[in-house]
């Protein structure tokens, strides 16, 4: 389970990614640091994030040979379009001091609560965009994030390139089941961000979590990441703490039985973001 992944494309992914969404730039290359010494090799960026060129200057420094990194960044919410998703691609590459990107995502699909009946066209233009940065291989693979099958099915009618990934919102308490069974029956990756349930969960605390954990000497934040690798989803955990980062990648040395698969995917009330893609008018990495 610790080999990277094929996604459908044929390109390997690292099955566990290094979050930087909400660390703040003045520590963000030396989290990432910690995160390319501990032994991840896919950092996932954003140019939202504000700290692309932090984590640029971290895989530069580390000295790691640019094929075995999988780097993953995503376009800024403002800049959707044919065009702007050209330069934004650039701007990320520059940012980072890269040539080309593992990966590149739209982050937050257009909707008709900012697009009005414009958003189709938003994200199929912003689509082809991709696919041409992907044919001329600034790109090696591309997706989106928070899609849920409905954005999925309209874009899917003009794509000749289907995502490789769709990066959504996942963790106990909110298993968004239906849309990884759709995602995983269409071949496109699911990542998992806010695997610990982010603001305000109580996932590092429940102590059905902590019962199951007990039994195999691992941590809340352990269980939560491996009962989503065990859906072949992949987590994208973030820490700027070195001790978490390690303890987040020791997940490879147990297995949970189906009746604890189970038992995580029916909790719920675990607070967190459990985020409604359609509900945002204009993502910010504030919000
Ligand atoms: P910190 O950087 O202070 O360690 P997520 O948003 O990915 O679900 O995670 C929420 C927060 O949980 C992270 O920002 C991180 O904060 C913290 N965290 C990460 N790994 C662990 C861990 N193994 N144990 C406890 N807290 C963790």
């Amino acid at each position: 389970i610790n080999s990277p992944v094929k996604l459908n494309n044929g390109l390997t992914i690292p099955v566990v990614g290094y979050g930087t969404f909400r660390t703040p730039a003045d520590v963000t290359e030396q989290a990432v640091s910690n995160a390319l010494k501990v032994g991840y090799r896919h950092i996932d960026a954003s140019t939202d994030y504000g700290n692309e060129q932090a984590v640029g200057r971290a895989i530069h420094h580390s000295g790691i040979d640019r094929k075995d990194l999988f780097v993953t960044s995503k376009l800024p919410n403002d800049q959707r379009g044919y065009d702007s998703t050209k330069k934004m691609v650039q701007k990320s590459l520059d940012n980072l001091g890269l040539d080309y990107l593992d990966l590149y995502l739209i982050h937050w699909p257009a909707t008709p609560a900012h697009y009005g009946d414009q958003a189709d066209q938003v994200n199929a233009d912003t689509w082809r965009a991709l696919e041409e940065l992907y044919h001329a291989g600034k790109v090696r693979s591309i997706g989106v994030s928070n899609f849920l099958p409905h954005h999925m099915e309209t874009l899917l009618k003009t794509a000749t390139v289907v995502p490789a990934v769709d990066q959504i919102e996942v963790h106990p308490g909110w298993p968004q089941a239906d849309t990884v069974k759709y995602l995983q029956n269409h071949q496109i990756t699911v990542e998992a961000w806010g695997p610990l349930g982010g603001k305000g969960a109580t996932v590092l605390t429940n102590s059905t979590l902590q019962a199951i954990g007990a039994k195999y000497g691992k941590s809340n934040a352990q269980v939560a990441l491996r009962w989503i690798l065990q859906q072949g989803i992949i987590p994208l955990p973030k820490s700027v703490h070195e001790d978490r980062l390690r303890q987040n990648m020791d997940i490879f040395d147990f297995q949970l039985t189906t009746e604890e698969m189970t038992t995580i995917s029916q909790l719920h009330d675990l607070g967190g973001q459990c985020a409604d893609p359609d509900a945002y008018v204009f993502w910010k990495p504030e919000d």
